[in-house]
């Protein structure tokens, strides 16, 4: 991997993945350098990882070929017109905003960028994360390789197609919120038969955590592993047969359809808002030109704060 590594946006996520990259050990603090633009998020992350801030997007990009996109999606306009003419083809852009497809990403430049589109879900803010990469035509092997083992310090890593992103969104980006529902009616279960709140969702919770653990661990599939705690008319089918009934399993399967539908939906909405920005690739174009007249005038600081 290219050192050091640039992270546009000092947020949740800029934040843990600073945290799993130095903690894995993938990279020292002195080998990771961010830009954000609040002074208070900047400083905390500067004292808290001794990580470096710089004074702009541009320095950055200038200072790093590894570059992590960490914005919220409706910040991602902005900062691609404020990088795209620093963007060579030394640079890897690996993007994790959730619903900006790599299509999108790409009108911004007028060539073909090095890019991994990244979809993390929110247990990588405690390295226990489930990312699915898929790296953009013009990637190198190389370039998924970096992506690989940055997220693997937030969790376990998949490569898929970028046709198989909105399946992920619906299926791991979601995920989460299906199994907090999970978790909650769970212990409520619990809490109606009897049992104080706290020790339903502790058990709950430990229950949930135990058997994915165990899937884990014995690599076994989770059919197989119910069939074997199920003694013929005994409780566990007694409440399989009722979870049957409520319909539980396919209520699980229509979320992640209609979570990944309206991923589309999104992706799509946003390829539109593009395509009526009066031609975003020949903006950016003026826009390289301009700076490039600029920067005659006025020598870029490439000094760190
Ligand atoms: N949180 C998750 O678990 C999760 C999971 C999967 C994917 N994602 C994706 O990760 C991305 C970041 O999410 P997050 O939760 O980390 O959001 P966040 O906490 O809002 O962090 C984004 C940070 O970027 C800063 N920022 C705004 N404009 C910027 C600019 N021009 N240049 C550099 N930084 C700028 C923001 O500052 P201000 O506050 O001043 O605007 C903010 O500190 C999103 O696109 C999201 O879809 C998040």
């Amino acid at each position: 991997m290219q050192k050091p590594v640039g992270i546009i946006g000092g947020g949740n996520m800029g934040e843990a993945l600073t945290a799993g990259i130095i903690q894995s050990g993938l990279l020292n603090p002195g080998d990771i350098l961010f830009f954000e633009p609040r002074s208070d998020r900047k400083e905390y992350l500067q004292k808290k990882f001794g990580v470096s801030p710089t004074k702009s997007n541009q320095d950055l990009v200038s200072l790093a070929s590894t570059l992590i996109l960490a914005v919220k999606p409706q910040s991602v306009p902005e900062v691609l017109l404020e990088i795209a003419p620093w963007i060579t083809p030394h640079h890897v852009l690996i993007s994790i905003c959730a619903g900006v497809p790599t299509d999108y990403i790409q009108s911004f430049f007028p060539h073909s960028i090095r890019m991994i589109r990244a979809m993390p879900n929110t247990p990588a803010l405690i390295q226990k994360g489930a990312t699915a990469l898929a790296p953009s035509s013009a990637a190198k092997p190389e370039d998924l390789s970096a992506a690989e083992a940055i997220f693997r310090a937030l969790g376990i890593t998949v490569v898929v197609k970028e046709s198989q992103m909105d399946a992920v969104t619906g299926l791991s980006g979601s995920g989460p919120a299906y199994i907090f529902a999970v978790i909650e009616a769970l212990a409520a279960g619990g809490v109606i038969e009897g049992l104080a709140q706290d020790v339903a969702l502790a058990l709950t919770t430990q229950t949930v955590f135990g058997a994915a653990c165990l899937i884990q661990a014995t690599a076994k599939h989770p059919a197989t592993l119910r069939d074997q705690v199920c003694t013929p008319g005994g409780t566990t089918m007694a409440g399989l047969y009722a979870m049957e009934e409520g319909g539980f399993r396919l209520a699980l399967m229509n979320a992640v359809i209609a979570a990944t539908q309206r991923s589309k939906e999104l992706g799509e909405a946003l390829q539109k808002r593009a395509s009526q920005y009066p031609s975003v690739t020949p903006n950016v174009k003026r826009r390289k030109e301009r700076v490039k007249k600029n920067s005659r005038n006025i020598k870029v600081t490439r000094k760190l704060h």
